[in-house]
Parts: structure tokens; sequence; C-alpha cells
């Protein structure tokens, strides 16, 4: 297949995560390999999505979050359960939309131009496999329609570790 991105037009945001979900389905068909997977996830949503500064996977190892494959700048390798954004969505297993980090309690900064942030917990069976993390430096980038499509998204990392 070609790995060109297409683009997305996110005017039609349920539109748009359902073209993304198809082409990610397509993207990691054949390859249970998890950090091969992680990684063309993370750089399909990068490239993807308009307004983001940073995608990636934070992963779940000796009870603690530890960062995997993403696109953006450096970021911060360990997150303690329950701390931040994204310790906050692995210990509720919710997904957590932040409109305004710098609101949030705890919120830990890696990149300053983050403002807004939307964490989805991965779970694999009843195991926490860790967190997709998104950020933007707009606010309030993320709403209900990020959500719902990146939860699918997620669906589609985890289906294709077999
Ligand atoms: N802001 C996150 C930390 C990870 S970085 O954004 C990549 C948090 O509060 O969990």
């Amino acid at each position: 297949m070609s790995h060109a991105t297409q683009h997305y037009d996110f005017s039609n945001a349920d539109a748009a995560y359902g073209e993304l979900t198809r082409d990610l389905t397509a993207l990691l068909s054949g390859e249970r390999d998890l950090i091969a997977n992680a990684a063309n996830t993370a750089a399909l949503i990068y490239d993807a999505l308009p307004g983001l500064n940073w995608a990636g996977f934070y992963l779940y190892k000796s009870g603690e979050l530890v960062l995997g494959p993403f696109q953006g700048k450096p970021a911060c390798v360990r997150i303690a359960m329950g701390k931040g954004v994204c310790g906050t969505a692995a210990s509720r297993r919710e997904t957590v939309v932040v409109e305004d980090v710098h609101a949030f309690p705890g919120h830990i900064a890696c990149d300053s131009a983050s403002n807004s942030e939307i964490v989805i917990p991965l779970i694999l069976g009843s195991e926490l496999l860790g967190v997709l993390d998104l950020d933007s430096p707009k606010h309030a980038r993320f709403g209900e329609a990020d959500a719902r499509g990146l939860e699918a998204v997620a669906k589609i990392f985890l289906q294709s570790l077999g």
C-alpha cells in the first residue's frame, strides 16, 4: 500500500476520524509488533490531525508510565500513576480531556507550547497497556468528537496487537 498521508477534512470530525481509522487498519494490518504499530499510529495521528504539537504513547511498566513511540519534541520519560493528565487517565481508565492544561492540578509540562491535551487509556483484555496522549498549543483543541474518534483509533491499535 502507499503510505503517503492523505488530507483529512476535520471540518467534519466524525467523517475524518472514520477515514483515519480505515487508513490505520490498513497501515497496521499483518503486523503485531507493539513498538512498530505504536510508532506508525503516532506518526499517522500527528500527520493527520491539525493543531498538534505532540502525539504518542506512554507504556505501563512496573507500576509507572514510561515514554514510548511519539512524534513531537522530546518528552518526560516516566510518569507515576495518578500524576499529570496521563497518570490520571491511566489510573481512572477513562479518557481525560483537558481544555487548559495550566488549570489542571498536577499537569506535567513537557513542552511549554502545550495548552490543551487528551489522553486515552489503552486496556488490553483487563490489563493496562499504557495511554495514547495528544497535546495542542490551542486552548480547548479536543472535544467530544476527538474523544470518540481517538478511542476508535486506540481500539484499532489494540486489536492490531492480536
Ligand atoms: N502533559 C502530560 C505529560 C506528557 S507530555 O504532555 C508529552 C501530563 O500531564 O501527563
